[in-house]
C-alpha cells in the first residue's frame, strides 16, 4: 500500500516535471546588453554606493552559508542581490504568447528570472508597458508546489497556498514577491516552452522591473535552457553601442590569448550559485605581491570569503589584506603624485591629482588565476578619471579597486574589452582580450 503510494507519487512528480525544450541540438543564440548608466567621470560615487549594498549582501550570504553568521532573518537566500542603477546591465527578454518584452537586469549572482505581472499590488510604473498580463497569454500556467522548480526554491522564501508556489525574495535593501509560473520564453530570436519564471506582484527593489538570473544553480536561465555555457564582451566605449551576450554553441572564446581557470566550489557551500575562481596572485608593476592561498581563497577560520566573478558589481573588491598590498604597491610606485581624498575621490579609495594629464606611466596590473591564467588588465579597467576639467582632461584619477571585508569580487569594469566565457558544463572560466564590436 505504502509502496504503491510512493510509486504513484514518484510518477506524479515525474509527470509534473515540465518538459524542457532542447539541449543537444540547440544552435545557440545571441542578445545584447546595455549599461543602465554609462560609466564616466561623475558616476563613480553612485556606482560605489550601489556596489556597497551588493557587497554587503554577497558577503552576508557567503557568511551565513558558511555558518559564520546567524541566519536571523529571512534573507538567507544565497543569491539574488541586485538593485537597479548605474553599473548594472540590462537585457531584453520576452515571455508569453503573444510575447511581452521587458528589460531585465542581468545577474550572475541570482537564480530566478522574474518580471512584473498583472494584477499587481505594488509595481514600478516604468518601463511602459510595465506589466505582463498572464490572462492574455495562451501559453501561461502557474507552477504547482509539486513542481521541481518550486522545490528548488529555498524554503526560507517559499510558501505554498491556493495561489500556488509563492516566493518572497529579500534583497536586504528591497524585496520582490510573487508566484512561480511557466511560460514560453523568447530570447535572441529563439523560443523555449515551459520556462519557469517569477511573476512578481509586489515589488520593492529600487526601480527594478525584471531580472534575468544567470547563476550557477538549477533555476537560472542558463541551467533551465540547458545551454551549458554563455559569454559576453562588455564594451568600454558605451556610446558605440550595446555589448553582445552569447549562449550555447555561439558562446566561444577563441584566439591565441585565451586564458582558462577552473571554477571552484566554496567548501562550506558546494551548492552556492556564485561563480568562484581561484585568484592566486597579483603583480603590480614589476612587484609580485606576497599573496598566499588564504589571501583571496577560503580559509578554515572563516576569514576568507573566496573570489567570485560577477556581472552585477561595478568595481573590483579585494579582501582587506590583499587590497592593502595592492594599495601600498601603487602608492610607492606612484610616489611622486599627490593623493586626493574626500568628495573629489568619488567614493574610491586611492586617488591622485593629475592636473590635466594622465597618470604618466601607471604600473601594470596582472591578476593571476589558478591554471596559469594571467589577466594583464588594460589600464582603463583599473585607473579611471573621476574628475575632469572644463576641457574634459582628467584632474583626478583613481584606482578602480576597493577593499572588502572578506569576499573578493571581480566586477564588470575590470571585465571590459574582454570576452569572458562561463562554461558551466566544463566548470571553467575563460577570457581573452577582444574588440567587443567584432564578437
Ligand atoms: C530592448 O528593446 C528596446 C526596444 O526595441 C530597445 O530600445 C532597447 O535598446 C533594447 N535593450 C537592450 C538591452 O537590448
Ligand atoms: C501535490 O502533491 C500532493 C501529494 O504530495 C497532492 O496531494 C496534491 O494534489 C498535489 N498538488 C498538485 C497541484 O498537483
Ligand atoms: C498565499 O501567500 C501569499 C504570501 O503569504 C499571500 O500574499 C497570498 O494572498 C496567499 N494566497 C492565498 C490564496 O491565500
Ligand atoms: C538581515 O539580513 C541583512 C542582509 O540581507 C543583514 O545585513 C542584517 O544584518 C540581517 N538582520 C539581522 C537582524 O540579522
Ligand atoms: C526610481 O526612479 C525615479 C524616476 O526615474 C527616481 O526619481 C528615483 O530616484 C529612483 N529610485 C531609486 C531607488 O533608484
Ligand atoms: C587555489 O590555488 C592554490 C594554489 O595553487 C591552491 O593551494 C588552493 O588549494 C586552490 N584553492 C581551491 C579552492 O582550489
Ligand atoms: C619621481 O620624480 C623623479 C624626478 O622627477 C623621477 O626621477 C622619478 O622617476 C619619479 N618617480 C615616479 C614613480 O614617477
Amino acid at each position: 500500500m505504502a509502496s504503491t503510494a510512493v510509486l504513484v507519487l514518484a510518477l506524479l512528480v515525474v509527470l509534473l516535471l515540465p518538459p524542457i525544450t532542447l539541449a543537444g541540438d540547440l544552435p545557440g543564440f545571441r542578445a545584447t546588453l546595455t549599461r543602465i548608466q554609462p560609466y564616466s567621470p561623475g558616476t563613480h560615487s553612485a556606482a560605489v554606493r550601489r556596489d556597497s549594498h551588493r557587497l554587503a549582501l554577497l558577503s552576508y550570504a557567503s557568511a551565513v552559508g558558511a555558518g559564520r553568521a546567524a541566519a536571523t532573518n529571512s534573507s538567507t537566500s544565497i543569491q539574488a542581490l541586485v538593485e537597479n542603477g548605474p553599473g548594472a546591465y540590462l537585457m531584453n527578454l520576452s515571455v508569453g504568447t503573444p510575447p511581452f518584452t521587458f528589460p531585465a537586469v542581468v545577474d550572475t549572482g541570482s537564480d530566478l528570472t522574474w518580471t512584473q505581472c498583472a494584477p499587481c499590488t505594488k509595481c514600478f510604473p516604468r518601463p511602459t508597458p510595465n506589466l505582463f498580463q498572464p490572462a492574455g497569454s495562451s501559453s501561461f500556467s502557474k507552477l504547482s508546489c509539486n513542481s521541481s522548480f518550486c522545490q528548488s526554491l529555498s524554503t526560507s522564501f517559499r510558501t505554498c497556498n491556493a495561489t500556488g508556489c509563492v516566493y518572497d525574495y529579500r534583497y536586504g535593501k528591497g524585496y520582490t514577491d510573487g508566484y512561480l509560473a511557466a511560460e514560453t520564453l523568447t530570447v535572441g530570436g529563439d523560443s523555449f516552452s515551459n520556462f519557469a519564471f517569477g511573476c512578481s506582484t509586489e515589488n520593492g527593489v529600487g526601480n527594478l522591473s525584471g531580472l534575468v538570473g544567470l547563476a550557477r544553480s538549477p533555476l537560472s536561465l542558463v541551467s533551465q535552457l540547458g545551454v551549458g555555457r554563455f559569454s559576453y564582451c562588455l564594451r568600454s566605449d558605451m556610446a558605440a553601442g550595446a555589448s553582445p551576450i552569447l549562449f550555447g554553441s555561439l558562446a566561444k572564446v577563441t584566439g591565441g590569448k585565451v586564458q582558462t581557470t577552473p571554477f571552484v566550489r566554496h567548501p562550506a557551500l558546494p551548492a552556492s550559485p556564485f561563480y568562484y575562481v581561484n585568484l592566486t596572485g597579483i603583480t603590480v608593476g614589476s612587484t609580485d605581491l606576497p599573496v598566499t592561498s588564504s589571501t583571496f581563497g577560503f580559509t578554515r577560520t572563516g576569514s576568507g570569503g573566496g573570489t567570485i566573478v560577477d556581472s552585477g558589481t561595478t568595481f573590483t573588491y579585494l579582501a582587506e589584506a590583499g587590497y592593502a598590498m595592492v594599495k601600498q604597491s601603487f602608492q610607492s610606485q606612484l610616489g611622486n603624485l599627490t593623493t586626493v581624498t574626500g568628495e573629489r575621490a568619488g567614493g574610491l579609495d586611492l586617488c591622485f591629482e593629475v592636473n590635466g594629464g594622465d597618470v604618466a606611466v601607471p604600473p601594470k596590473l596582472v591578476l593571476r588565476f589558478a591554471g596559469a591564467a594571467d589577466y594583464d588588465v588594460p589600464v582603463a579597467s583599473y585607473i579611471g578619471a573621476v574628475e575632469v576639467d572644463s576641457q574634459g582632461r582628467p584632474t583626478v584619477e583613481c584606482l578602480l579597486l576597493l577593499p572588502s571585508k572578506d569576499i573578493s569580487i571581480v566586477g564588470n569594469v575590470l571585465q571590459m574589452d574582454l570576452h569572458v566565457l562561463y562554461d558551466l558544463d566544463g566548470e571553467k572560466f575563460s577570457f581573452a582580450p577582444a574588440d567587443c564590436a567584432k564578437v
